[in-house]
């Protein structure tokens, strides 16, 4: 079966259960200060998760692109992807329990053939905190799963929870029993030795979590994410995501290609290569800070990986058509934004091409430099400022320093680029923790005051003016917009005092639902129309916004403050950036 194939599979059964099939949502988080990437499919529906009505009812299903990049490193093995598709299906205060393990063992065993025999199940054991969940592996053994394939475990393996509050619940996990030798007579589906791959987690939220411990929530949620890579390949038999048709053609021709064999890098460089393809698409580019870093990173892994396979990079062109063609039937976009997506990439490896050639003068010195001292070896210091400063890779470092006969410390590099590694991994942990915890006052606020501004600078630029990113944290707010000049004095001015005039006007705040064709005929405001469900969320200020929005939102703008800009810079070309706070006034 055709990656496709089970997307398809999937979305169809759980609309025959009642669900509605709702459009991913792009992988550039809107709105949502918390993360780089959308990394789950649960995360763009954290307001209705949290207790927002969905426009679309209570039984919600979708393909979700995600991106996940904790783990670049280690893309390359044979199971670490950085942009993967999830598939879930959503009870917002629907089913439960029952219903949610009843369609998911009738969809592995039934839609998908898998034999019942080849399931194992995991349930939360529980601890002080939370009883074991014993009524799922009761419905487990019900549907036809016998005891001795129950697993349960503790918090680490069978407990979700985005961040350290918010909603939260035990999960009940599947796993795929590849029919690979136990490593152990203890083997089981914790185990890393590959015999158990997990398939799909199902998150039953009923409590919630804050500094004094655990509720029980009012109204229950069910969360559930399916690995589309991944089911792929098992269903097809295959070793890695990479033997599949999604990646196939892509890892032919780097085959045919190549001057040096190395599977690592063919996987490397297939897997950025989509990666960044579905990233661009979404509207994002390299620069040196966080999501575009991410992407600068991943394009720049690529172009290592094409040089060591000694692979002209003047085919990345050609490998770009090869990807778009391959993937258009599942993401159309890829094939709207085919030039951009060039465009972005072939720019990012000139920009490369001449950092290696920055980097190599900087060897040439530090050679000059020990031979004047008399040493022969590359302390890991020098290899790690190379990589780190000049994005000099330290395999390349390594080549050349034998050319000249001088060993590299690499004991001393790895152990510099553990620590940086461990800094950034904390670094995007710390971003994911917000998820669901940091809905606060202090964001819902922000979140109202960008509708204002964006009705602001409409006023003042011109009504050609569009929201193109966004981002709040408890402290501030900031916002991309198209323009094509700096902001003078005099319109900041007119910006800051038409949302501060709206907020002492007190504005109500109001939410409605419609169908999105009359939305945008009402004129409403939106950032892409596509990505939307046919019901929509409309949020109006008074008079003076409206916008197809999530939300959550304020009651009245009187609850803002006082709104001040900070900042009014270039963002990329042709989009300014507005850093904004709200001062609250006693
Ligand atoms: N939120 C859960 C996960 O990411 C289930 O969708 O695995």
């Amino acid at each position: 079966m055709r990656a496709i194939e089970i997307r398809n599979k999937y979305l169809n059964f759980f609309k025959n259960h009642g669900h509605t099939i709702i459009p991913s949502a792009p992988l550039i988080p809107e709105n949502d200060p918390s993360v780089l990437f959308t990394t789950a499919g649960m995360q763009p529906l954290v307001p209705y998760l949290l207790g927002e009505k969905h426009p679309e009812g209570t039984r919600l299903t979708d393909y979700q692109k995600c991106v996940r990049t904790n783990d670049i490193e280690e893309v390359g093995d044979n199971r670490h992807l950085t942009y993967f598709e999830m598939l879930g299906n959503w009870s917002l205060g629907d089913y439960f329990k029952e219903e949610s393990i009843s369609m998911s063992f009738e969809f592995l065993t039934k839609e998908l053939g898998i034999p019942s025999e080849k399931l194992s199940v995991t349930c939360f054991a529980g601890d002080e905190d939370c009883p074991k969940d014993t009524v799922s592996a009761e419905i487990w053994k019900k549907v036809g799963i016998p005891e001795e394939r129950i697993y349960f475990y503790g918090k680490d393996d069978n407990w979700w929870i985005a961040g350290e509050e918010g909603p939260c619940g035990p999960d009940t996990e599947m796993f795929y029993d590849t029919g690979k030798p136990a490593c152990s007579k203890d083997c089981q589906p914790s185990c890393n030795c590959g015999k158990y791959v997990e398939i799909w987690n199902n998150v039953f939220m009923e409590y919630f979590k804050d500094r004094s411990g655990y509720s029980k929530l009012e109204r229950k949620n069910v969360d559930t994410g399916l690995g589309l890579e991944r089911m792929t390949m098992l269903l097809q038999g295959k070793e890695t995501p990479y033997d599949t048709e999604l990646f196939q053609p892509v890892m032919k021709y780097l085959k045919k290609l190549q001057q040096q064999d190395y599977i690592e890098s063919r996987r490397i460089v297939a897997e950025h290569l989509r990666s960044s393809m579905m990233i661009i698409s979404d509207g994002g580019r390299p620069s040196n800070l966080d999501r575009g870093y991410v992407l600068r990173r991943l394009i720049r892994r690529m172009i290592r990986h094409l040089n060591k396979l000694e692979i002209n990079l003047d085919e990345l062109s050609t490998l770009i058509d090869i990807n778009v063609e391959n993937l258009k039937e599942m993401y159309p976009d890829l094939e709207k934004n085919q030039e951009i997506i060039k465009n972005v990439i072939l720019e990012e490896k000139d920009k490369f091409v001449k950092t290696l050639a920055h980097g190599e003068r900087e060897f040439e010195k530090e050679i000059k430099r020990m031979k004047e001292i008399g040493r022969n070896e590359l302390t890991g210091e020098v290899v790690f400022k190379l990589y780190d400063t000049y994005g000099f890779p330290p395999e390349v470092t390594k080549e050349l320093a034998r050319e000249h006969d001088y060993k590299v410390n690499m004991k001393e590099f790895d152990q510099l680029f553990k620590e940086h590694q461990e800094k950034s991994r904390l670094g995007s942990e710390q971003k994911f923790k917000g998820g669901l915890a940091e809905q606060t006052q202090e964001t819902i606020a922000y979140h109202t005051a960008t509708h204002l501004l964006n009705a602001a600078l409409k006023k003042v630029i011109g009504k050609d003016a569009h929201q193109r990113g966004s981002n709040i944290t408890v402290e501030r707010m900031r916002f991309d917009f198209n323009c094509d000049h700096k902001l003078t004095e005099e319109e900041k001015k007119q910006v800051e005092d038409l949302v501060n005039q709206w907020i002492q006007e007190g504005l109500e705040v109001t939410k409605q639902e419609m169908k999105k064709e009359e939305a945008i005929k009402s004129g409403a405001e939106c950032m892409f129309i596509e990505k939307y469900p046919d019901i929509v969320t409309v949020y109006s200020i008074g008079n003076v916004s409206k916008e197809l929005c999530g939300g959550p939102h304020v009651k009245n703008t009187k609850e803002l403050g006082r709104f001040k800009i900070k900042k009014e810079e270039s963002s990329s070309s042709g989009i300014r950036r507005i850093k904004a706070v709200l001062i609250k006034e006693n």
